[in-house]
């Protein structure tokens, strides 16, 4: 269902659709899967998990660590416009690389309670975050880890190459892929993200938003792909959960890069919402 939104909210308030099919074909030259990336390395991305209502995926979110100690977690991070319109029946699915085909390694666990951030915006997509507190701890293992969250306040250079990763539309309008795939973006500078979008009349902010992508398009997130992670190694070369897919006007098109919460203006909220949530954390 919430899937459905996505789509909604990208033909509704971001203009896709409609006359834009050149868009399309130019992107299908380029590439074929996220949108022109690969297949992962099963369990090469341990943390990203598929949220699913009535056995479908609808969005990706990341697992995080609750407790310094605890090999184990019931909060996951994703996009507040995934579960803004109800999330009944939300499961969460770790440890999977096929969806069709979840292995010895997989984990699914229901969602019991949902929170998205209190100034969520869903007309201005400002602050696109929410986290999803599960009925039980997801255990860690080979295939379920949880990533690094960023410092408060981290700043997250210009034009370094990020990964976003995902189950969502292999191209505009294309098919969700069932295995996970992912691609490779470089970061965008605040300005030409801003004059990027200020273009098509959406406003760009510094602190909530971060943008990634190629300024001639051909590599994105698309529908399906929100919620889930867009990780850039840090200082100990670990991945850190720097953002999460929250929209774009179509995909991979040329001049219209990926927009992604920007997670390090949301560690104290974070850190609340496990400490209000997680069963696991106080122990
Ligand atoms: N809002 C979309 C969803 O619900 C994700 C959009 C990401 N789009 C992009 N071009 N990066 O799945």
């Amino acid at each position: 269902m919430r899937f459905v939104l996505g789509v909604v909210v990208a033909v509704g308030l971001l203009g896709c659709g409609g006359p834009e099919e050149q868009g399309v074909d130019a992107v299908e030259s380029i590439g074929q899967e996220i949108v022109g990336g690969v297949e992962a390395r099963p369990g090469a991305h341990p943390w990203n998990v598929s949220l699913q209502q009535y056995g479908s995926h609808f969005c990706g979110a990341s697992l995080i660590r609750v407790s310094a100690t605890k090999e184990e977690s019931d909060i996951v991070v994703t996009a507040a416009h995934c579960v803004y319109d109800g999330t009944a029946r939300l499961t969460a699915s770790a440890g999977v690389h096929d969806l069709n085909r979840p292995g010895a390694g997989a984990q699914t666990v229901n969602g019991v309670k949902t929170v998205y951030h209190p100034a969520y915006n869903p007309r201005t997509t400002m602050n696109d975050i929410a986290v999803v507190k599960l009925e039980k701890p997801l255990k860690f293992s080979a295939t379920v880890q949880p990533i690094l969250l960023p410092l408060p306040g981290e700043v997250v250079p210009d034009n370094v190459e990020a990964t976003v990763a995902g189950w969502g539309l292999t191209r505009e309008n294309g098919q969700p892929s069932s295995v996970l795939l992912q691609v490779g973006v470089p970061t965008i500078g605040h300005e030409d993200l801003r004059a990027m979008y200020s273009k098509a009349g959406i406003a760009i902010d510094r602190y909530a938003m971060l943008g990634a992508g190629y300024r001639t398009g051909g590599k994105d997130a698309c529908q399906g792909d929100s919620g889930g992670p867009l990780f850039l190694p840090g200082a100990q070369g670990k991945p850190v959960l720097q953002g999460i897919v929250s929209f774009g006007i179509g995909c991979a098109r040329a001049g219209m890069p990926g927009v992604y919460t920007r997670v390090s203006n949301y560690i104290p909220w974070i850190n609340t919402q496990v400490r209000l949530l997680s069963d696991t954390a106080r122990q």
